[in-house]
């Protein structure tokens, strides 16, 4: 941290029917955002983002990360227009769902085979994402004037990407409190299908890019609220022999 004398204390205790503190409303409140303002968030707000990253916790504290800043207009420019590149490319050998009748054949006959290959990868949500983005519709990295890549190392104990995620998450939330927004990038993937970006960031064994995070100031045309799930949770409260309670999250 910056200032030693800061002190950092807990905001109090939990009290029946209390209303949500500041961490719980940042984290209630905090959406993807996808319009930003071109003007850059300073310096020094990022390296608190990145401050917060660096105290998530991690199995066996391995902290297997590191971050790469990307807010030079030119290098984020020439990878949006890569990363159309690649996609335009997905879409042309993939994309069962227009064309005509022989071509959608064609492409079903094999294209499943794929999607088991690209376990993840070819859902229909990034399908759906990556077709917007080959029309043009929808940029790659939202117009964000900085990009944190967050980069694995895959020596870490346990799970590095869940380690990456709480990173992530951290970051996210740092910047939504302090008036930032922020998308991850998971798209950003497909610059590694390029040895160029994997060169320039300097990925390779331990590394592995992991994810990326879009941060600026919103722009008012910004996404509103997507909504939730409402999960079922088990709730094991008596002795060893006795089935669960489950009861709807919220209630
Ligand atoms: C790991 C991860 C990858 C994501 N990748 C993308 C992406 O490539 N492009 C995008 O626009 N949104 C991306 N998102 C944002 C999700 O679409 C978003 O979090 C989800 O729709 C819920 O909306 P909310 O964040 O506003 O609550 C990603 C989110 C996560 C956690």
């Amino acid at each position: 941290m910056s200032s030693k004398d800061e002190t950092l204390s807990p905001l109090g205790k939990y009290k029946e029917g209390m209303p949500w503190n500041p961490v719980e409303k940042v984290i209630l409140e905090r959406r993807s955002i996808r319009a930003f303002k071109k003007e850059p968030l300073p310096d020094s707000m990022i390296k608190r983002i990145l401050e917060a990253g660096r105290y998530a916790p991690s199995a066996g504290n391995m902290q297997p990360w590191k971050f790469i800043v990307v807010n030079s207009p030119e290098i984020l420019a020439e990878m949006e227009k890569d990363a159309q590149k690649v996609v335009r490319f997905f879409m042309f050998l993939l994309d069962y769902t227009r064309g005509n009748i022989l071509r959608r054949l064609y492409i079903l006959s094999w294209v499943k085979w794929v999607i088991r290959l690209m376990k993840n990868k070819l859902h229909p949500v990034p399908f759906c994402l990556m077709t917007q983005i080959a029309q043009g519709k929808t940029p790659v990295f939202h117009g964000a004037p900085t990009l944190i890549l967050l980069v694995e190392d895959r020596r870490g104990v346990a799970s590095p990407p869940t380690d990456i995620g709480i990173c992530g998450q951290n970051m996210v939330l740092a910047a939504h409190s302090m008036g930032a927004g922020s998308c991850w990038i998971g798209l950003i993937q497909l610059l590694m299908y390029l040895p160029k970006w994997r060169k320039k960031f300097g990925i390779k064994y331990p590394y592995r890019l992991n994810d990326c995070i879009a941060f600026g100031w919103p722009s008012p045309k910004a996404d509103g609220i997507v909504p939730r799930e409402v999960q079922l949770v088990q709730w094991y409260e008596r002795g060893t022999n006795d089935a669960p309670r489950v009861k709807k999250q919220g209630e």
